[in-house]
């Protein structure tokens, strides 16, 4: 049983977006999601965080169906989303946009203390901003207290949309090795990206176009030259 399993989701706004997808991220897995702007892709991974209701189709999640349930109760369950745009909350400081991250766990002052630690580890520069209102920070750091922010709800799954648009090469790469290591640290990932900096990182790739996903590999396959040719206009 994987992890995630999403089966036949179709979801739109009115009118079709995803017309009946189909994947599967296994526990353990770092996989991203690939596609140009207006392929589906952020109305597949707000639909598995809770945001949008199916219209067909189902998720299943750690062997639960999900498919329509609220985003807190899946925040509980373990789902996490990193929206599109880091919203962070700017007038708050650092440590309070994380506070309110964990706002799931709220009474179990030490796991949560423990988990800011985590965080502040892996991203060293919050640390040192910690009483900085977020909307001063640059980018990169928004996009930081964005994922440790979701990463305070302690998830099993974490959902990042566009981890790296709009932040540096050299500061996507930063991002993308931290996201390594918070799955190296058991937590399964669902990245999605226009950026193919990030396949050296990924075990499972999808590439999704015009709602529908195109193609699905895993392991070694993945980082063959021809799929970022063929697929995602990438030529060298
Ligand atoms: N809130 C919305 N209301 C209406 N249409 C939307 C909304 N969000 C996205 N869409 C449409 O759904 C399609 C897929 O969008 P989206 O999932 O955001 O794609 P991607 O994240 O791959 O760029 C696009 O045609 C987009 O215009
Ligand atoms: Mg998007």
């Amino acid at each position: 049983m994987a992890l995630l399993e999403v089966d036949g989701l179709r979801v739109g706004y009115g009118f079709p977006v995803l017309m009946g997808i189909s994947f599967e991220v296994e526990e353990g897995e770092t996989a991203v999601l690939f596609g140009l702007n207006g392929a589906g892709k952020t109305t597949t991974v707000t639909t598995i965080a809770g945001l949008l209701k199916p219209d067909a189709g189902s998720i299943r999640f750690n062997g639960q169906d999900i498919a329509g349930k609220r985003p807190p109760e899946l925040v509980s369950a373990g789902v996490a989303l990193v929206p599109e745009g880091r919203r962070v909350f700017p007038n708050l400081t650092v440590a309070n946009n994380l506070r309110l991250g964990a706002w799931s766990r709220r009474g179990n002052h030490k796991e949560v203390e423990a988990s800011r630690a985590l965080v502040f580890d892996y991203f060293p520069r919050l640390a040192e901003r910690v009483d900085q209102a977020a909307g001063t920070l640059s980018g990169g750091e928004q996009q930081m207290l964005a994922i440790g922010r979701a990463l305070m709800s302690k998830p099993k799954l974490l959902l990042v949309d566009e981890a790296s648009l709009g932040l540096s090469p050299s500061l996507a790469k930063v991002v993308f090795q931290v996201m390594a290591q918070i799955n190296e640290d058991g937590v399964t990932v669902l990245i999605v990206e226009q950026n193919v900096g990030v396949l050296p990182y990924a075990d499972r790739a999808l590439i999704m176009e015009k709602g529908t996903l195109i193609y699905s590999g895993v392991g070694e396959e993945i980082r063959e030259a021809n799929l970022r040719e063929s697929y995602l206009g990438v030529h060298e």
